[in-house]
């Protein structure tokens, strides 16, 4: 089926939102160490241009999940494809989310890493789409609050594509 991409968000408008979410976590944590914890794979390009802004001894890992099929509905369930490469006992924890959309994956994630007695453990999105809450999680840090749109760019996909534009836009099919 052909679809065109409409822009939403450009490439300056979401440097500057990265550059302000950066200097927001960096006074958040006052100098303490901080795990950046990006979950793929929609959020490696984010997460890649959100570390650099923040000014804090830091390590990043990676958890894998994957929660959609080949559409654009949320099955519900969420699937672990990839664990983190270390305890995270007695650690800052900051999860870096492309888009909370449901909430379902982050409230599995939080209730998963939990679970491993991190010191802290909060939630970083770009995107937050509300309309479409059915568990209530709580966002530390906002990039920005959308519509009910599906939206690709910036490391998220559909099917596979699109991740690797440089802007956000809404699918739109012919
Ligand atoms: P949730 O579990 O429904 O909150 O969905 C979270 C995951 O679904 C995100 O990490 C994305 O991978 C995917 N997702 C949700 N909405 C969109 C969208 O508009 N575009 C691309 N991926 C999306």
């Amino acid at each position: 089926m052909p679809e065109r991409i409409v822009p939403m968000l450009t490439a300056d408008v979401i440097a500057q939102r990265v550059r302000e979410l950066g200097e927001e976590i960096t006074k958040a944590y006052a100098g303490r160490p901080l795990v950046l914890v990006a979950v793929l794979k929609g959020s490696f390009v984010f997460t890649a241009d959100l570390m650099r802004h923040i000014d804090l001894p830091l390590r990043t890992d990676f958890l894998g999940t994957r929660s959609y099929g080949e559409g654009t509905e949320t099955t519900g369930v969420v699937q672990i494809t990839q664990d983190l490469s270390r305890p995270i006992e007695g650690e800052d924890v900051l999860l870096v989310e492309d888009i909370v959309d449901t909430g379902l994956t982050i409230a599995h994630l939080l209730d998963l890493l939990q679970t491993r007695k991190p010191s802290s453990l909060r939630v970083c999105a770009l995107l937050h789409k509300p309309s479409r809450a059915k568990v209530h999680v709580p966002i530390d840090h906002l990039g920005f609050t959308i519509e009910d749109k599906f939206v690709v760019g910036y490391g998220l996909d559909w099917a596979e594509r699109y991740r690797n534009l440089p802007f956000i836009g809404v699918v739109e099919h012919a």
